[in-house]
């Protein structure tokens, strides 16, 4: 030890480079690291009591913004279809808050709890809606925050759909009008986030067909799949903003940017080889966000009240940016809208038939004028039609 002592006092730093360039080398990780990481959420503003739902909750960026948002008071919903996994997070974040908090008596004050989605199924998300529609009077914030890359079931979803547009698109979409009415009664003004991402910059899209569920949709690899999925979140995001024009709903979409140590890549066939993550690992350390800084984007737009009359926008790091050229198109937001009210609207009218006869469509909730009412107005005779039908057979 004696020895050490004395090499550190008699060592003389300028009679070599080494430190200088370990300096010069630790300095430029540590920048890159911070620059890499993102802005963080500028305020901590407390949202006491807000009801707040997060879909895809349990892992990554979800669960990291369920946990910043209860932390500040929000009343969280984990939206998931892995409800052991889901339950388990509640419980850990609960416990978490409570160790973090002194003085906070019980995991009692945190209200987190998880509740079943799957948005593979149009079903599953009329069902999660009706129950979080029976259970809680308003909604203040909706995070559509779920998505896949790289999808499990080979192609189609129980519905027919391709599984990314299905998933990160799709049943966001419906979810969102189911809640709409909900939102509407926040008295902080509703907000939905959609979680998209940098991806849809590379997306390829044809005008005539920008749901693409037509023949172009089967040459599509997983990527141009979850590229045009989530290019389609930010369309709508746009076009639903126009509708909500003069109310006090807002509507955003948000990149969380490149982020580690998530289930995002679980499929990706590249990913999967232990000698690629070894390799890659450092790389993405440092040129990557983690969990919690993922999740700031979408923390700041459920939470900052400088926000409030901004709508229509894309974030990344926190502030606006600027999306693709497809990404600013009205005209191609207005029209996947309308083709994707004119698909809903099957499976809504199927899906009422089924479960929830007597009620109007709640697509019917969505638009207001010209076109818009056009498709509102036959979302709303439709199911009508049919019922007086079956009751002049009855008759
Ligand atoms: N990580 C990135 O670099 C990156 C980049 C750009 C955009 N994003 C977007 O950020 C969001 C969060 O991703 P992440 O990185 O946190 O990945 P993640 O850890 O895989 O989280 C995705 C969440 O979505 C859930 N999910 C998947 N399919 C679902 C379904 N059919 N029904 C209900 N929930 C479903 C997953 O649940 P299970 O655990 O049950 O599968 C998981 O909780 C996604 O929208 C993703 O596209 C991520």
């Amino acid at each position: 030890m004696d020895k050490l002592f004395s090499l550190f006092e008699n060592a003389d730093p300028f009679k070599t480079w080494w430190p200088a360039i370990a300096a010069v080398v630790f300095g430029a990780i540590i920048m890159v690291r911070t620059l890499m990481s993102g802005q963080r959420c500028p305020n901590d503003n407390q949202i006491r009591d807000q009801i707040v739902i997060v879909t895809g909750a349990n892992s990554g960026v979800g669960l990291e913004t369920a946990k910043a948002l209860a932390a500040r008071g929000g009343r969280i919903v984990l939206a998931c279809r892995n409800m052991a996994a889901g339950e388990r997070m509640a419980r850990v974040i609960k416990r978490e808050l409570t160790c973090q908090r002194i003085g906070a008596d019980a995991e009692g004050e945190f209200f987190v709890e998880a509740r079943y989605l799957d948005l593979r199924s149009f079903e599953s998300v009329h069902r999660f809606a009706r129950r979080i529609t029976g259970e809680f009077e308003r909604i203040d914030v909706l995070i559509n925050n779920a998505g896949i890359i790289f999808g499990s079931l080979g192609g189609r979803t129980v519905d027919g759909y391709e599984e990314h547009l299905q998933v990160n698109y799709l049943s966001h979409f419906l979810l969102t009008q189911l809640l709409l009415p909900h939102l509407r009664r926040s008295p902080s003004g509703g907000r939905v986030i959609n979680v998209t991402a940098h991806a849809h910059a590379a997306a390829k899209i044809d005008f005539d067909d920008p749901l693409n569920v037509g023949t172009w949709s089967v040459k599509f690899h997983a990527r141009d799949a979850f590229a045009h999925s989530k290019l389609a979140v930010m369309l709508a995001t746009r076009w639903l903003a126009r509708q909500l024009k003069g109310t006090p709903l807002t509507v955003n979409c948000c990149t969380p940017g490149l982020v580690r140590s998530t289930g995002h890549l679980r499929n990706s066939p590249l990913m999967s080889a232990i000698s690629v993550k070894l390799m890659t690992f450092p790389w993405m350390w440092l040129f990557m966000k983690n969990p919690f800084e993922g999740a700031q984007c979408a923390i700041r737009l459920a939470t900052d009240p400088k926000l409030k009359n901004v709508s229509g926008e894309y974030f990344n790091d926190c502030e606006i940016a600027q999306s693709s050229l497809h990404g600013r198109d009205i005209a191609l937001a207005k029209k996947l809208y309308m083709q994707t009210i004119k698909e809903l609207e099957k499976v809504t009218k199927l899906t009422i038939d089924k479960d929830i006869e007597g009620e109007t469509s709640p697509l019917a909730i969505t638009a207001d004028s010209t076109e818009e009412s056009h498709h509102r107005k036959l979302a709303l005779e439709a199911p009508k039609k049919k019922h007086q039908g079956k009751q002049k057979q009855k008759n």
